[in-house]
């Protein structure tokens, strides 16, 4: 098969949230520091009669309905979730009654856990099982959701919810190019959730944003030198710089959207430090071309600097992919992927075709990845870039349109309610 990547996708938005500046007066925070310090608007939570089944059931359920995808005809359906309702059962195992329903338990595939990186895990184990040799012919789904949830504190404002279903197959319109991907991965102590009983992470914040930046720094490098060679080795005429040029959206995952605007400013230190053609100022080459990347991760000052001279690439680039951060929370598994298709619905069909994103997945611990996707124009085939448009829109009404607002006593409560309930039993 040829041209695997992203038939058909369903996002599901949680029916409540709470508002970010409500929370900050709520919780005695100076003003500003939820909506401009980590530039989060709501933050998605949910009730006691929601969990992480019936989330990923509902993505699934409407992916099934909108395409028309008999039951019968996924043969692969990968999770990713770190939402753990039981240490042995899988997430997938729920989601087979919308299968043996419809008489096929035929279906490959669990779950896959490491943190926010799940989803990404899933999705590529899809991928592979489309280019093997034990494929069948049958679609593939991944599935990926999160209750991101934190004990009260700092951390309790980059929480959220949600989930997707993605259809995966060949001839599709939006594809994982292919030996475009770099990975980093090792042992820390970030973020984690050793105590069995609490669905609260323990968290070190200021660790986890700096190894979330020193994979990006390590994908990218590792990146630009893989996909630079294929690009040689695919085409006769010279070759051609790989860069924050090369895309037309950077979407990275996103536990607040101050850190995707970190992170594309970080990138833009990295051209600076390779002396990217496309960068016009002197000025700014001059001044990074010999910068230690590992030695600055922390410096305020050298942040400062980037996030100036990058504001307009990000407002191109990776800014429009951060509706649903925005408005959402920290997704943690799906949050990469509201991000691309955020991005996705913010451009005409005609605009996006031929053009490339940039992704980029970590999940504490850690694991991260980095590879892109091209979209194409689709012939004979349903599955086409308008479709999933729509599928996004219809999202974003309800996003915008259709939640109830919480009173931010209510998320303490619901909290509460949760701490108490969860992991008492079947
Ligand atoms: N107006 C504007 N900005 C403000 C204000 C204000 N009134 N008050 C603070 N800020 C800024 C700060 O200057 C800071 O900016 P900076 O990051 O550019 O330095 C930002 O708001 C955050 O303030 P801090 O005091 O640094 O925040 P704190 O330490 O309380 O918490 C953190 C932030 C670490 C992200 C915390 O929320 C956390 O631990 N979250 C969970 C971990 C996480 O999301 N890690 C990311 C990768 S791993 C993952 O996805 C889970």
């Amino acid at each position: 098969p040829s041209q695997i990547g992203i038939l058909a996708c369903e996002l599901y938005v949680p029916p409540l949230y709470v508002d970010q500046a409500e929370l900050e007066a709520y919780d005695g925070v100076s003003q500003g520091k939820y909506t401009v310090g980590l530039g989060q608007l709501k933050m998605s939570i949910c009730s006691d009669h929601e969990d992480i089944c019936s989330l990923c059931l509902t993505a699934l359920q409407r992916l099934l309905d909108e395409t028309g995808v008999h039951p019968q005809h996924i043969g692969r359906l990968d999770v990713g979730t770190e939402t753990i309702l039981d240490k042995a059962k899988s997430i997938k195992s729920y989601l087979m009654q919308l299968f043996v329903e419809h008489g096929n338990s035929q279906v490959e595939g669990v779950d896959n856990l490491n943190a926010c990186y799940g989803g990404t895990a899933a999705l590529f184990n899809a991928i592979h099982w489309c280019e093997s040799s034990f494929w069948d012919g049958r679609y593939a789904v991944v599935v990926m959701g999160d209750i991101a949830v934190y004990s009260k504190g700092n951390a309790r404002p980059t929480g959220g919810a949600g989930a997707c279903a993605l259809l995966i197959g060949p001839n599709a319109p939006i594809v994982f190019e292919s030996g475009c991907r770099s990975t980093h991965m090792e042992h820390v102590y970030d973020f984690y959730k050793p105590d069995l009983t609490s669905s609260y992470p323990y968290v070190d914040g200021q660790l986890s944003v700096q190894c979330f930046i020193q994979s990006l720094d390590l994908c990218y490098s590792s990146y630009c030198t893989k996909s630079q060679m294929n690009l040689d080795n695919s085409s006769a005429t010279s070759s051609k710089e790989v860069n924050l040029s090369s895309f037309l959206g950077v979407c990275f995952h996103t536990p607040y959207s101050k850190l995707a605007q970190k992170s594309l400013a970080r990138l833009y230190l990295n051209d600076l430090a390779r002396q990217c053609s496309y960068i016009q100022s002197q000025e700014q080459l001059d001044k990074y071309k010999n910068i230690d990347l590992r030695a600055c991760i922390a410096d305020k000052n050298v942040e400062k600097d980037l996030l100036e001279w990058s504001r307009e690439l990000f407002e191109q680039k990776t800014l429009p992919a951060l509706h649903f951060s925005k408005n959402m929370g920290n997704m943690y598994t799906p949050s990469l992927y509201f991000s691309l298709f955020s991005s996705i619905a913010s451009h005409s069909c005609d605009e996006l075709y031929g053009r490339r994103f940039l992704l980029f997945s970590y999940g504490s611990g850690l694991a991260s990845s980095m590879y892109s996707l091209v979209c194409r124009r689709v012939h004979e085939t349903r599955f086409t870039l308008l479709s999933i448009q729509r599928s996004i829109q219809r999202a974003k009404q309800k996003l915008d349109q259709q939640r109830i607002r919480l009173p931010p006593a209510s998320v303490d409560q619901l909290l509460e309610m949760r701490e108490h309930s969860q992991h008492k039993g079947k």
